[in-house]
């Protein structure tokens, strides 16, 4: 079966820039992205495509070239799954935050809302594909609403799981390690299967192109984001002890990478890891453990998230530490809120734990980050519950230029790795800065010699 119309339900992180390329890579595929969001859609739409909703390096470019030719974004979601024979499923699976499973299992309503409403609308057979990431088994369940109907339409469910990293989505999607595509082990399935893997081949070399059963597909995705996160969580634990014992955590990080079974990516010890999947997936993978009673595997995993959080209190308190134990109406400046450069996503960043953290302790935080606004801080904030939004507005601002926010700042914390800090007239920053002037670098990010030797009292990760 040929595909000539796909929708995809879900214009975020990963449906936009995924469809997009999509769409630029298959000119003869017709590519309709909808969401319930009308802003997001808006933005996605605007004459000016600078101004897509997700800032991610190339992606301009890409719906520049695709968008009106084959690539459409739109809230008519009926419309676009009544034409389409493919339909991608790439709503939100936030973690509960309700009921049984709160904290931890992964809240499907969205998804079951789309898997009711292609069932409502359906009038061809057709193939939806999993793009959002779920909980193994999940297939069965849509499985269950969409042949439950009663229409006598045909469906073929697949897992396509996405591993694209934010800051980089273009490029991984351009030149993936490998796309997943899980699919029921018979005819059907198979033609199914064949079906996305054709449409991947118009720029994926076929030997890069992995075939499973869905279950396999739906696990490996939950079991990629646990093992990177457990990089960075034992990297973290490293750095901790390194600070104790005169090791250096980047030269650990170098010698234990250059072991070909080790490998050197994902090594780099921070203020801890955010972004909204590795702490989500990792519970989400707690849960399903725990729901079949395999309570030490779950708490195996649970430990990657009490080390994460243990890395961002720390971090925190050593400021209030180093700064003579108080930090009570001293100015703080944070470089960087996004949870890693080159995106403009905040969610769960290690930014947000940190700053909860120094406004109990009554600092006054001033952030600057490239790509983040005041309100969308001010919302990360609020939506912890620690505090009212006019009592975190009290205490926290932005500035829009990185040498105004480090003008009276006690301490410098830097939290996001953009690289245009290290470009930084860090001599002019110093001379307006209080003394003793400290740098708090949560990324490992900046020249220490320079900076001591300009007179900062800087103090880095794991050393
Ligand atoms: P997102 O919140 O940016 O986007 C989801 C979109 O779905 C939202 O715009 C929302 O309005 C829309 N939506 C929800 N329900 C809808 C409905 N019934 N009809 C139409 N639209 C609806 O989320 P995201 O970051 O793109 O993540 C989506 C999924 O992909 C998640 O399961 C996530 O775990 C997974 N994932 C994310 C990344 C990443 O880097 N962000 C990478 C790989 C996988
Ligand atoms: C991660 C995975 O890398 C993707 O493969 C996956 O598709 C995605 O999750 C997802 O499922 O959402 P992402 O969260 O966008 O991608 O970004 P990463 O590059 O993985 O970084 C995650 C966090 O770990 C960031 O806060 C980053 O700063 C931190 N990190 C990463 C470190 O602290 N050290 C490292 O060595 C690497």
């Amino acid at each position: 079966m040929k595909i000539t119309k796909i929708c995809c339900i879900g214009a975020g992180y990963v449906g936009g820039p995924t469809m997009a390329v999509i769409a630029q890579k298959c000119p003869h595929i017709q590519v309709t992205v909808v969401d319930l969001n009308e802003q997001r859609i808006k933005l996605w739409n605007d004459p000016d495509v600078n101004n897509i909703p997700i800032y991610e390096p190339g992606l301009s470019e890409v719906v520049a070239e695709a968008r009106g030719r084959n690539l459409f974004f739109s809230t008519d979601v009926d419309k676009a799954i009544d034409e389409a024979e493919m339909i991608f499923i790439s709503v939100n699976t936030p973690t509960k935050t309700y009921g049984s499973g709160k904290g931890l299992a992964a809240d499907l309503k969205y998804i079951e809302l789309c898997a009711r409403q292609i069932a409502r609308v359906s009038k061809t057979n057709k193939i939806v594909v999993e793009k959002s990431t779920l909980p193994v088994r999940t297939a069965e369940a849509i499985k269950s609403i969409l042949h439950n109907t009663g229409n006598g339409v045909k469906f073929q469910i697949l897992s396509n799981p996405e591993f694209l990293a934010e800051g980089t989505a273009v490029e991984d999607l351009f030149h993936p390690d490998r796309v997943l595509i899980g699919g029921e082990t018979n005819a059907e399935g198979e033609q199914a299967i064949q079906a996305l893997v054709e449409v991947y081949a118009n720029w994926v070399p076929k030997d890069k192109i992995l075939t499973t059963n869905v279950w396999s597909s739906e696990l490996s995705k939950l079991v990629a984001n646990a093992f990177l996160a457990q990089r960075v969580s034992s990297i973290n634990a490293i750095s901790e002890l390194c600070e104790k014992t005169g090791a250096n955590v980047n030269e650990v990080a170098k010698a234990i990478g250059m072991d070909s079974r080790i490998g050197p990516k994902f090594l780099k010890a921070s203020v801890g890891f955010g972004g909204s999947c590795f702490q989500k997936d990792i519970l989400n993978l707690v849960y399903i453990a725990k729901s079949y009673g395999l309570h030490e595997v779950a708490d195996y995993w649970e430990q990657v998230i009490i080390m994460n959080d243990h890395q961002k209190n720390r971090f925190a308190k050593n400021i209030v530490t180093t700064l003579y134990n108080t930090v009570a109406d001293k100015q703080i400046t944070f470089l960087g809120w996004a949870f890693k450069k080159d995106t403009n996503d905040t969610r769960e960043s290690a930014a947000i734990y940190v700053a909860d953290n120094l406004l109990f302790e009554q600092a006054n935080i001033v952030v600057f980050d490239p790509k983040v606004s005041y309100a969308q801080i001010l919302s990360d904030l609020t939506y912890l519950g620690s505090r009212t939004e006019a009592e975190n507005k009290e205490h926290i601002t932005v500035a829009s230029d990185p040498y105004e926010a480090c003008k009276g700042a006690h301490a410098i914390a830097l939290l996001t790795e953009w690289d245009e800090f290290k470009t930084y007239d860090w001599e002019r920053i110093y001379a307006q800065m209080n003394k003793p002037a400290f740098v708090f670098d949560g990324r490992n990010l900046l020249d220490k010699a320079l900076l001591t030797r300009i007179g900062f009292k800087y103090q880095a990760i794991g050393s």
